[in-house]
């Protein structure tokens, strides 16, 4: 089969279209031959040889994919050979075929086209596991959103404001706070021009919010325990910053905050299996409702993996970018 390969650490023109074996699948796994896959900020951590694979994953970019079932272990019964799948993979979605745990494979979402399901198990399992699976974001709360017009951001405002829940965001340009608003978000903050602290006390009449989902990590830290209420809920998912920070602790105990943090690339397969159905039962429905909806921001051919990672590193984008295989 032909895959994007990282012929040497470095900048986007190491990633080269090559003839590389095809995978084998396990008992428990199915292969799927590629449709489309999306693009995460990993993929580019990853290309400059600071985010290897887990052991027993593809060592090929591409956390999730979308496609068609080509062939299915012997320990396999959910799924049969033709079906219109997505999947959750801790490595090569930019090729042709990829070889997955069962698990990790979840049915195409009705009313979404197969190219643009590639764009939702990473978003979705990575919100549904974080804020929602453990910081117990529910109905009635406020939640903040750092980098609300990323693939994280795009997804996250939807699927919070499908729960009832009250979303602020941040992000660094009026057209990308526009974009958020037109997904649903409530309150929408230029950090470039206001202090997000100042305006979330303004907005919550000097409370704060119940949940953060961040993605800039240590030089936010002590700005988002300020601006969190009491018994309030941080949930670090990326260090866009940095991860170094010094913080008064004092706040954490005064305000009997919680502060976590978690990759989903690491977990076990049969910790994401969990993951995956959780996703199944309560996202999955929104998507068929169509209260969330595929943000996609260019589809590109998988030939031109190094453009689409241009176009990421340059942030202009808003939502996912996804590559299509053909
Ligand atoms: N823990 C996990 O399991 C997990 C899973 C998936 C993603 N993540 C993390 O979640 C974050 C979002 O991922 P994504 O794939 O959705 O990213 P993305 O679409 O590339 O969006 C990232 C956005 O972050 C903002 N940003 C803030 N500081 C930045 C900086 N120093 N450099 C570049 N951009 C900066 C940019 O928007 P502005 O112009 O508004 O600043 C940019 O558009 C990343 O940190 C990623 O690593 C974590």
């Amino acid at each position: 089969m032909k895959a994007i390969v990282i012929t040497e650490p470095g900048g986007p023109e190491v990633l080269k279209l090559q003839e590389v074996e095809d995978p084998q699948i396990k008992d428990d796994q199915v292969l799927i031959r590629i449709a489309a896959t999306a693009l995460n900020r990993a993929d580019t951590i990853q290309r400059v040889g600071r985010y290897a694979a887990p052991k027993g994953d593809s060592e090929y970019l591409g956390l999730e994919c979308s496609g068609i079932i080509e062939a299915v272990g012997k320990n396999v019964d959910r799924w049969k050979v033709g079906d219109q799948v997505c999947a959750l993979l801790g490595g090569g979605g930019y090729a042709e075929k990829v070889a997955v745990s069962a698990g990790q494979v979840l049915p195409n979402p009705s009313g979404v086209s197969l190219h643009d399901a590639a764009s939702f198990p990473e978003v979705a399992c990575t919100v549904w596991s974080t804020v929602f699976m453990m910081s117990h974001l529910s109905e009635g709360e406020t939640f903040l959103i750092h980098g609300g017009s990323s693939g994280i951001g795009t997804f996250a405002i939807q699927l919070a404001k499908y729960r009832g829940i009250k979303v602020f965001v941040t992000a660094g340009s009026e057209e990308k706070l526009a974009a958020c608003k037109d997904l649903g978000a409530d309150v929408c903050i230029n950090y470039k021009t206001e202090d997000f602290v100042a305006r979330v006390k303004e907005e919550t009449g000097g409370k704060g919010v119940d949940v953060i989902l961040d993605n800039i990590g240590g030089p936010y830290l002590q700005k988002n325990l300020e601006a969190l209420k009491l018994d309030g809920r941080l949930f670090i998912i990326g260090f866009m910053g940095g991860f170094v920070s010094e913080i008064s602790l004092g706040i954490v105990f005064a305000k009997r905050l919680t502060i976590q943090s978690a990759g989903l690339r690491s977990r076990s397969p049969e910790n994401k299996a969990q993951i995956v159905r959780e996703v199944e039962e309560n996202v999955w429905p929104a998507i068929a409702a169509g209260k969330v909806k595929p943000v996609v921001y260019k589809s590109m051919p998988l030939e031109q993996a190094a453009e689409a990672h241009r176009l990421m590193e340059s942030s202009k984008h808003i939502g996912k970018i996804i590559l299509v295989v053909p």
